[in-house]
């Protein structure tokens, strides 16, 4: 299989509600440089001939398109949920894209993702008619809880993955898997589910587990520490990596 064109949808309409800052997560800044420009900027290092849809709230006070690196993009409405916003985006390229091209969605928050992961996750996917994720997989001793807060049981982790993102799946399955979903009022916080729910199995592509997708407070200090190492080990040089 090949990829004919390569679509990117960065859903970035969130309100960043867990983090509780004075503005959406996206917009606060790591070193000068809001996330939203550091995550588009690692998308834009590997995937610079791909053509961008940026879902972005219709009331947005933040964005600067100078923050847009691709020569290629544009600007689409964000929807109430995440998957609402994708498809807004998908629904956006119904006229150009063709059913076979590939489209890699990528949150907003993970600007942390490393350009070797993004790399061999799009050669993993030119051959992959399904399509698949990056994922790792699950370190930590799983409990469930019950609603007081005390543990039920031990959940077995062994198969168990975090589900991160790109998430990559040919145009013409993704766009009928997410609206399937909807119709069959099936919520869906990924694509994979959505295509898991068409009764396929994406494949599982293991990346590094410091994509990390800022959501609580202190993820924030994360992130601007695994930006500094990685920026280290690429670069070799102790900098605010000129991205
Ligand atoms: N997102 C979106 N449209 C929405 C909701 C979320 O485009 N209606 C995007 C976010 O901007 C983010 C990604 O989907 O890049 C993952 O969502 P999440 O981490 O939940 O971000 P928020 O919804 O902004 O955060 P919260 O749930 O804490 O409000
Ligand atoms: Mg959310």
């Amino acid at each position: 299989m090949t990829v004919e064109r390569l679509w990117l949808i960065v859903p970035a309409a969130g309100q960043g509600r867990r983090m509780g800052a004075d503005r959406p997560k996206q917009y606060l800044s790591i070193g000068e440089k809001p996330v939203l420009a550091r995550t588009l900027s690692r998308l834009h290092q590997a995937y610079p001939q791909a053509s961008l849809r940026l879902c972005l709230d219709e009331d947005d006070a933040w964005f600067d398109p100078c923050w847009v690196p691709f020569g290629d993009w544009q600007r689409v409405a964000g929807g109430v949920e995440r998957v609402d916003s994708v498809l807004q985006a998908l629904d956006d390229l119904a006229p150009e894209a063709a059913e076979n091209d590939l489209v890699l969605v990528h949150d907003v928050a993970r600007p942390c993702v490393h350009p070797d992961d993004l790399q061999h996750l799009l050669e993993t996917l030119v051959d992959e008619p399904v399509g698949g994720l990056l994922a790792v997989p699950v370190a930590d001793t799983m409990k469930r809880a019950d609603e007081a807060g005390r543990v039920t049981v031990t959940e077995s982790r062994d198969g168990l993955w975090h589900a991160l993102t790109p998430q990559g799946f040919r145009y013409g399955v993704l766009r009928e898997a997410l609206h399937g979903a909807l119709d069959k009022g099936i919520r869906v916080t990924d694509e994979a589910s959505a295509i898991e729910a068409q009764g396929l199995a994406p494949r599982l592509i293991a990346g590094r587990r410091d994509n990390l997708k800022i959501t609580h407070p202190e993820d924030l200090l994360l992130a601007t520490h695994i930006l500094a190492a990685q920026a280290e080990a690429m670069t070799g040089a102790v900098v605010d990596e000129a991205e």
